[in-house]
């Protein structure tokens, strides 16, 4: 439990990743406040918290600075984890990427320093490494290389944070989280092995592109320790760091993830395709966070795959496709009013 009472704001906590973080954080004891514009009708996610008093929620876009400096008032640390987040819904809103993974999230981060606030972490990806060509896992001092204008706005962000070394009165953290997998209040069906593991517990045939590239995998319970053991840290471990956060052993190729399904479901029809629209394989080097915060991920791929095939063979996930737009970042809903805005933002 923390012994003195901490306010941490999450913005973007009413996503995939922030409900299980919300949930972990007050059952450690933390307040935590939640600044989240709900862009997938993802307001359900809020609810198991509205009868817990350390929690709070408010409504609004990191854009707009009477929602950031409403939201900061008072809060001890931030974690930003709001944006378009993974390379298919920023390729397919790039005005709106620009507009909020970029611009939002800065002008958020230049509100911060008008508020007596600790720390900042900010919630980046392992996608920045892109196409790692070398036969190594890679560490955080390796060259970024981000295709997708998700990855490049992160690194952009990541350099704005960095820079501000000497400037501002937080002290920032930067994690790079691998891919996600696990279950949530804010199921994502669009993560490969979340969406593997469903589409062969349906019985349909699934089509695998580029089997045999790496990428590093991290369940979300994992993500919410490694946020705490940051909250917890020295800052004199954390302030303006840079960490890999998941484990070797949960490094795989897809070709591994629907090896490790098949064995629930041996009877799957698997199809497999060289060459698909993302040329992503990266292994990536986990010590750092290891050695330096004893930070070690406790859930493996295997036992995520169990864990979701268990909701599903219960029946918890029969009303997917009608709820699309909420279990996967296909499609956004941005009030009206902010569309004009984000011309001028782009
Ligand atoms: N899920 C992964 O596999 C993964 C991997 C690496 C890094 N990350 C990072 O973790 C973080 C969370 O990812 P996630 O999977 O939970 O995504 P998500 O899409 O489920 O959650 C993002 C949340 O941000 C909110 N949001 C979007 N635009 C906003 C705005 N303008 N103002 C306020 N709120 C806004 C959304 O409503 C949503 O609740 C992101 O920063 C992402 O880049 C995720």
């Amino acid at each position: 439990m923390v012994t003195e009472k901490r306010t941490v704001l999450l913005v973007g906590g009413a996503g995939y990743v922030g409900s299980v973080i919300t949930g972990h954080l007050l059952r450690k004891g933390w307040h935590v406040r939640c600044l989240d514009q709900l862009i997938y009708k993802n307001e359900s996610c809020a609810w198991p918290y509205l009868s817990v008093p350390q929690y709070e929620f408010m409504q609004g876009d990191i854009r707009d600075p009477r929602f950031a400096n409403k939201a900061l008032k008072g809060v001890d640390d931030v974690v930003i984890l709001a944006g378009l987040v993974g390379d298919p819904i920023t390729s397919k809103y790039p005005d709106e990427s620009h507009a909020i993974n970029r611009n939002g999230v800065a002008s958020f981060i230049d509100a911060m320093q008008h508020h007596p606030v600790d720390r900042l972490i900010f919630v980046s990806t392992c996608s920045n490494y892109g196409l790692v060509e070398v036969d190594t896992a890679v560490d955080e001092n390796y060259p970024l290389a981000p295709l997708s204008l998700y990855a490049k706005h992160k690194v952009e962000m990541e350099q704005k944070i960095l820079g501000l070394k000497g400037k501002a009165g937080f002290h920032p953290t930067v994690l790079r989280f691998a891919t996600a997998f696990g279950l949530s209040s804010r199921m994502r069906f669009d993560l490969t092995v979340n969406e593997f593991v469903r589409e062969l517990h349906l019985g349909k045939e699934l089509l695998v592109f580029d089997p045999n590239t790496w990428r590093p995998y991290c369940h979300v319970r994992d993500f919410a320790r490694a946020i705490e053991e940051v909250l917890r840290a020295p800052t004199s471990k954390v302030a303006f760091e840079v960490f890999n956060v998941g484990c070797e052993e949960n490094n795989f190729t897809k070709l591994m993830v629907v090896e490790e399904i098949m064995r629930h479901i041996p009877r799957s029809k698997v199809t497999y395709q060289e060459r698909g629209a993302d040329p992503r394989n990266y292994r990536v080097n986990f010590d750092k966070i290891r050695r330096v915060l004893n930070f070690t991920p406790e859930i493996s791929v295997q036992q995520g795959i169990s864990e979701i095939l268990a909701a599903l063979s219960q029946g918890l996930f029969d009303h997917v496709e009608e709820q699309r737009h909420f279990f996967g970042n296909y499609e956004i809903f941005l009030p009206t009013a902010l569309i004009p805005d984000l011309k001028r933002a782009g």
